[in-house]
């Protein structure tokens, strides 16, 4: 670990921190959300095939990357690069995963600022400000200003702080926090009228539709918005890992993790539906499908708080807190992408180039939020359904085709001493060379 540049403290410092980047709103709201509208536990299945085989030897070819450059995105991958067509390669991919996560932020922090308006929401009534409380959940433009900017300002905060007071100090401080109100947050709502409903719904799969080829998409989408792949984010954690680490068994520890907390975000999500259905909500939508979405997040859960009364308010504050803590520790990450690159390439002082990223991606965040009706899916669009595919490709196609294999071997080998027997050894970089890039392609077009 370069001392200079700042890097994890400790193992655990860095399983918090690449963690807290994979888990966030998309475990938390998205994979329930898919597993209601495609077949319950079917997703699920189909989910966990392609998180372990796809997504995991994706992310791991980033950490690679990250850990054996030592750098930035741009940085590591030129650093893998002979010639120079090679390292013109190394800046589009480096860069390109440098964009991607700058234009996640600027979407996922307007959708934290309505998660972090639903928290205080409960505050306002009980303080007895009601009419603060009626305002802060509406669609209301200065509203969602008001609450983008509150939450970019918190990612900067961290950030600007630097990798280990900032990132990891945060990550340590806030993933336990979120997981003891999920698993509160189960642990009341299964005790619920209507809840094992809803609990089957989650656990019976519906065979027929595992190879749905929509499924199949649909999922490995969700896999790897989850580990934050593409984006350029795990290039630099990576690159903050010491080289002492087993970098093998740290990526699956983090796997297990976000799979771990999106199935128990499952276990609160859809039995929480069903508990609403027995409140009297209409959790169907008129096709007979589960209402999904921002439907489902907005108006389904809000309405069945509010019918628990007191307790309720009390249920939603934690909902919602939790909401915006998972997207927090994943936001940090979206920003430590560009802020990282500006830093080493441009040796702009850290607190300067991240208040200066910060600030170009809440402008264009504020551009979203003014066009909202067709901005928001445009901008997600254009980034999770092509920009992460095409990127985590590319990262597969330089490990598997560019950097030299005994590099590579030497890299994995680090910190590893036992690693030549195992499976990973033997299976991995063929894998990654051949199978990954042609199944991320085939999956990716079929998108199209
Ligand atoms: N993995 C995050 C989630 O599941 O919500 C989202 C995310 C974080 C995407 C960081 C991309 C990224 F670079």
């Amino acid at each position: 670990m370069s001392v200079s540049r700042g890097g994890f403290s400790s193992r655990i410092g860095f399983i918090m921190a690449a963690a807290g980047s994979a888990v966030g709103l998309g475990n938390i709201w998205g994979f329930p959300t898919q597993t209601a509208g495609n077949g319950g536990a079917a997703f699920v299945l189909v989910y966990l095939v392609l998180a372990f085989c796809l997504a995991y030897p994706a992310f791991m070819a980033e950490l690679l990357i990250g850990r054996y450059g030592q750098a930035n995105a741009v940085t590591s991958l030129q650093k893998m690069s002979k010639r120079p067509w090679q390292k013109h390669f190394a800046f589009v991919v480096g860069f390109g995963g440098i964009i991607c996560a700058s234009l996640i932020l600027s979407f996922y922090g307007i959708i934290a600022g309505w998660m972090m308006s639903y928290a205080v929401e409960p505050v306002f009534t009980v303080v007895g400000l009601s009419s603060v409380a009626e305002w802060v959940i509406t669609q209301d433009l200065l509203r969602n200003l008001l609450f983008t900017v509150l939450f970019m300002f918190m990612t900067v905060y961290i950030i600007r702080r630097g990798v280990e007071q900032g990132i990891e100090k945060w990550s340590k401080r806030l993933m336990p926090m979120m997981l003891a109100l999920l698993v509160l947050l189960i642990i009341y709502v299964v005790n619920q009228e209507g809840a094992s409903e809803g609990l089957q719904a989650y656990l019976n799969p519906d065979i027929s539709r595992v190879l749905e080829p929509d499924l199949l998409v649909s999922a490995l989408g969700q896999a790897f918005f989850s580990l934050s792949l593409g984006t350029s984010v795990m290039v630099i954690y990576g690159s903050y890992i010491s080289k002492k680490e087993n970098l093998v068994t740290l990526g699956a520890q983090v796997t297990l993790i976000d799979v771990s907390i999106a199935f128990l975000a499952g276990l609160l999500i859809i039995p929480a539906m069903y508990v609403a259905q027995a409140q009297g909500v209409a959790i169907f939508a008129e096709d007979g499908s589960l209402i999904s979405g921002s439907s489902l997040v907005f108006t389904v859960l809000p309405t069945l708080f509010d019918s628990m009364g007191q307790m309720g308010l009390f249920i939603g504050f934690a909902f919602f807190v939790l909401m915006s803590i998972a997207a927090l520790t994943s936001s940090i990450s979206m920003l430590e992408g560009p802020v990282s690159y500006a830093v080493e390439r441009h040796n702009m002082a850290r607190e300067k180039a991240t208040t200066f990223i910060g600030l170009v991606i809440l402008l264009i965040s504020i551009v979203i939020v003014v066009n909202i009706s067709f901005m928001l899916d445009l901008v997600a669009m254009i980034a999770t359904q092509y920009g992460q595919p095409i990127i985590a490709m590319l990262c597969c196609v330089f490990v598997g085709w560019i950097w030299q294999r005994n590099e590579l071997l030497n890299e994995i080998k680090l910190g590893n001493e036992t690693v030549e027997n195992s499976l990973f050894w033997k299976v991995w970089p063929v894998y990654t060379k051949f199978v990954c890039p042609v199944a991320i392609a085939m999956v990716f077009i079929h998108s199209l």
